[in-house]
């Protein structure tokens, strides 16, 4: 399908050029059918901080008690989700909130390392299917759900990635606050295949939000999406600069927003 998931990052919303930025993937979303999902990786940790809450991360995953469980949800269903569905729809994008949990409609099994983080199984792609037919833009929190619909925090490139896989979307975008994967001396990595990305974790070069970001990255390239793009949230869009990972590592891949 003729689909591009787009991933927005938490940090996106606090830059002050946000809305000048929703005005300009805007203009790209009334032409192509999309699916967006969006993090709030920052906004959580600055809440918990200020509930005494304790903010731990095991290799760029956050760790998620109960309590967390419910700041999760409160940032990202109270306030990141209503945030992003209202500056799209100043801009003329039929956006329809929810999150993995409505419905269920991601799946996860639960990862007992990390408290109640879940890992996508399943999405009900007939849900999403039905929004984009009458010419809606889903805008997903990531939180998934269990059997019984109970909350799992999700990192948002997996949920992202899983949802690109099983809506076997052409394009996965993840946009985040730097300008893709930088290298040793803080260089963008224009372009990354397997080797390329065994050599960077040898040296630990990807730490934190860079591990699950590359994993979902290549998950996604693995279940048959056809180009994957880790870009900085900058405007204009055309310059946005970050790293190309493509299912044809000879193809020179061209800039979505070229
Ligand atoms: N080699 C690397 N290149 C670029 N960024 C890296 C690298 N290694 C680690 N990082 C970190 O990864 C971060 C991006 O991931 P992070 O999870 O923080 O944000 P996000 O995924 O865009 O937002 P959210 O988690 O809210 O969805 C960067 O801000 C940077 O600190
Ligand atoms: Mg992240």
């Amino acid at each position: 399908m003729n689909l591009a998931v787009i991933k927005i990052g938490g940090s996106l919303l606090e830059q002050k050029r946000f809305s000048f930025w929703v005005k300009e993937i805007s203009k790209y979303i009334r032409k192509q059918p999309c699916v967006i999902v969006h993090g709030g990786g920052k906004e959580i940790s600055s809440l918990s901080q200020k509930l005494r809450l304790p903010v731990r991360f095991v290799r760029g995953r956050r760790y998620t008690d109960s309590q967390t469980m419910e700041v999760v949800e409160m940032v990202l269903c109270g306030k990141v989700n209503p945030a992003i569905v209202v500056q799209l729809g100043r801009n003329r994008v039929s956006a329809i909130g929810l999150s993995g949990r409505t419905a269920q409609l991601v799946l996860a099994d639960r990862v007992p390392s990390l408290g109640f983080v879940g890992k996508p199984t399943r999405v009900k792609t007939e849900i999403l299917r039905s929004l984009l037919d009458k010419g809606s833009v889903p805008v997903i929190a990531s939180i998934s759900s269990d059997r019984g619909g109970n909350a799992l925090n999700t990192n948002a490139d997996e949920m992202a990635s899983a949802i690109a896989s099983a809506m076997k979307a052409k394009r996965l975008i993840l946009f985040t606050d730097v300008a893709g994967i930088l290298d040793g001396s803080g260089k963008t990595v224009g372009k990354i295949n397997r080797t390329i990305r065994k050599e960077l974790s040898k040296k630990g070069i990807l730490s934190g939000g860079m591990i699950p970001k590359v994993e979902s990255a290549f998950r996604a390239l693995q279940k048959g999406v056809q180009e994957v793009w880790i870009l900085q949230g900058s405007s204009p869009l055309k310059k946005a600069r970050g790293t190309a990972i493509c299912q044809n590592e000879n193809r020179a891949p061209r800039h979505p927003f070229a």
